[in-house]
């Protein structure tokens, strides 16, 4: 079960990655080049992009209570060890509020009805999401 889903949360964390980076470039280059945001292919991009991550943090709830280093709570000393720090407080918090403000962004880009102002919303909220994500990435356990 736990090796699965850490498989499962690897692979998935390159997807998501990926069409994150993808949703936010594509929001960011309709923004300056004044692009109309078409309901099929920018609305299905930045979609993508929502439901990727939100997959994604079901995985990681999942992996969490799975994950050998959720034992470390109890034996104590989660804080001043750095990589248990990282997996068992930074990474979920810091990613979950990454995934706050992309489903945040999301809604509002439906607000808008200017093409400018639904890139804008998307460009904004996706990009600080991509950027908190990948702060507290365990790169040194990532498919090693
Ligand atoms: C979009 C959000 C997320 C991304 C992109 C992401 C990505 C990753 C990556 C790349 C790893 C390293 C995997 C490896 O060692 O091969 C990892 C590990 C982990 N993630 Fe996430 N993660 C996300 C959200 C979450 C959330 C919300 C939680 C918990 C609530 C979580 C819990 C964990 C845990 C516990 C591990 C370490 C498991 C272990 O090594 O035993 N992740 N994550």
């Amino acid at each position: 079960m736990y090796s699965t889903l850490l498989t499962l949360h690897s692979y998935w964390a390159f997807l998501t990655l990926l069409v994150l980076l993808f949703a936010s470039f594509n929001a960011i280059t309709g923004y300056y080049g004044n692009r109309n945001f078409a309901m099929g292919k920018d609305l299905r991009i930045s979609l993508f992009a929502l439901i990727f991550t939100h997959i994604q943090i079901l995985l990681g709830l999942i992996l969490y209570f799975t994950s050998p280093y959720f034992a470390m709570w109890s034996e104590g000393g989660v804080m001043a060890n750095p990589i248990a720090r990282l997996i068992l407080v930074e990474h979920p918090f810091t990613n979950i509020l990454a995934v706050a403000l992309i489903t945040i962004g999301w809604s509002k880009h439906k607000k808008q009805e200017a093409s400018k102002a639904k890139f804008g919303k998307i460009a904004l909220f996706y990009t600080i999401g991509l950027i908190l994500l990948l702060s507290r990435i365990p790169y040194s356990n990532w498919l090693n």
